[in-house]
């Protein structure tokens, strides 16, 4: 089959490791089934693989890819949950298994036209989203859920500062926590992205590092070293930190003094389980909410999502799609979208401002079967 891979670690030039081409079918153990991929979203987790991140190189060659949508072997739509975990050795929850691993680390990933997953890792895909769409839900999506709504302690109303607005999570932190009522503010270091954030749903955005009209209630965190200080300045007394990641770098000093005077909390989050990815599902289903898509490309061209995520030169998700015999190459969920070009983006914004109406999801799926 045609697959993704990553088949060297080169910290400085990552794409140096990345390669296109056959592999063999995923091996199905007992409890797995193999999913029929219809679509993968990029993370930056595939860029960190590559950078030899959270990977030894004696895992490799392994396929890349935590996100995928597609059809089980029933033909049922699903979506595939990334944690490969044990609740019962998580306390009930999959993702604190100390030997948890997301697709991609320790068995091949979701680039690839099948992968196989733990059965109880597929979650029905709603109608109302995209094979596109959904495939955007397992990793940053569910992350930004958890972050909001486990691990934030906020309530709807509180006042949710988003570093790097432009991000694969954070353009959900902003997606979520906007349709969920919270007042969402964002920075980004370009005008253009944060003019994007508002047009989102972001009640306010700022440049990295501005001083705010007032102190947040949480701060949700991606960027690290490069936002942290300013993350802990403008949180008020007994504020929150969520954080997920550090793609800036973690060296960045801890601000132990302000943390503790101002009594801080910071607090790391991880994905999220497989109830909380059905429960994801049903937010967007029920809110209209769909993720921001800055490209859809075919699988094919997986190298240029790759390098367009690592010049930061994106708002939202790469997709990639894979082509079954007899689908239509000229249909739109398999047409390569180039940022800017009217399609999966645009409907995703559209959807935004349609997210408080009730009958949207309906008239989508109805827009969509008739495009189809
Ligand atoms: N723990 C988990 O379960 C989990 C899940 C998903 C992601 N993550 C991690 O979270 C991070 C974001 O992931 P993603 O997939 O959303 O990545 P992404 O789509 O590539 O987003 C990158 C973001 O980083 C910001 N950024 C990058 N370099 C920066 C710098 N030097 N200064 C300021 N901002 C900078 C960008 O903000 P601008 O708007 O300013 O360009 C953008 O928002 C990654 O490190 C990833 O590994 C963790």
């Amino acid at each position: 089959m045609f697959a993704v891979t990553a088949a060297r670690i080169d910290a400085d030039d990552p794409l140096a490791g990345l390669e296109l081409g056959e592999r063999p079918d995923p091996v199905v153990s007992d409890g797995w089934v193999t999913v029929t991929v219809k679509a993968a979203a990029l993370n930056h987790h595939d860029v960190w693989t590559l950078r030899g991140v959270g990977i030894s190189a004696d895992r490799l060659p392994i396929v890349l890819g935590c996100d995928a949508a597609g059809l089980d072997p029933d033909g049922r739509e699903v979506i595939v949950h990334s944690v490969i975990g044990d609740p019962d050795a998580g306390g009930g929850d999959e993702t604190l298994d100390p030997r948890r691993s997301l697709l991609s680390e320790r068995h091949d990933g979701t680039f690839a036209e099948r992968v196989s997953a733990p059965r109880r890792n597929l979650v029905p895909k709603p109608a109302a989203l995209s094979f596109e769409e959904a495939a955007c839900l397992p990793t940053a999506y569910l992350t930004a859920y958890r972050m909001l709504f486990e691990k934030s302690g906020a309530q709807p109303g509180a006042t949710v500062l988003v570093q790097g607005a432009s991000g694969g999570v954070a353009t959900a932190l902003i997606l979520l926590g906007r349709a969920a009522g919270y007042r969402i503010w964002a920075t980004s270091r370009s005008e253009a992205k944060r003019e994007r954030a508002v047009q989102l749903g972001a009640d306010q955005a700022f440049g990295a590092g501005s001083r705010l009209p007032e102190r947040v209630d949480v701060v949700m965190e991606t960027v690290g070293q490069a936002t942290w200080a300013h993350s802990v300045r403008s949180l008020r007394p007994g504020g929150r930190i969520v954080i997920c990641g550090a793609t800036s770098g973690d060296a960045s000093p801890a601000e132990l003094t302000r943390i503790f005077f101002t009594q801080l909390s910071v607090t790391g989050s991880t994905m999220g389980t497989r109830d909380q990815l059905g429960r994801l599902a049903r937010f967007c289903e029920q809110t209209g909410v769909r993720p921001v898509i800055d490209r859809v490309l075919p699988m094919a061209n997986a190298r240029d999502g790759f390098a367009a995520m690592m010049a930061g030169d994106l708002f939202g998700k790469v997709v990639f799609t894979v082509l079954a015999r007899g689908d239509n190459p000229g249909a739109p969920a398999e047409r390569a979208m180039k940022r800017g070009s009217p399609g999966p983006r645009r409907s995703a914004e559209q959807g935004l401002r349609d997210r408080t109406s009730r009958a949207r999801p309906a008239r989508q799926a109805r827009d969509r079967r008739s495009r189809s």
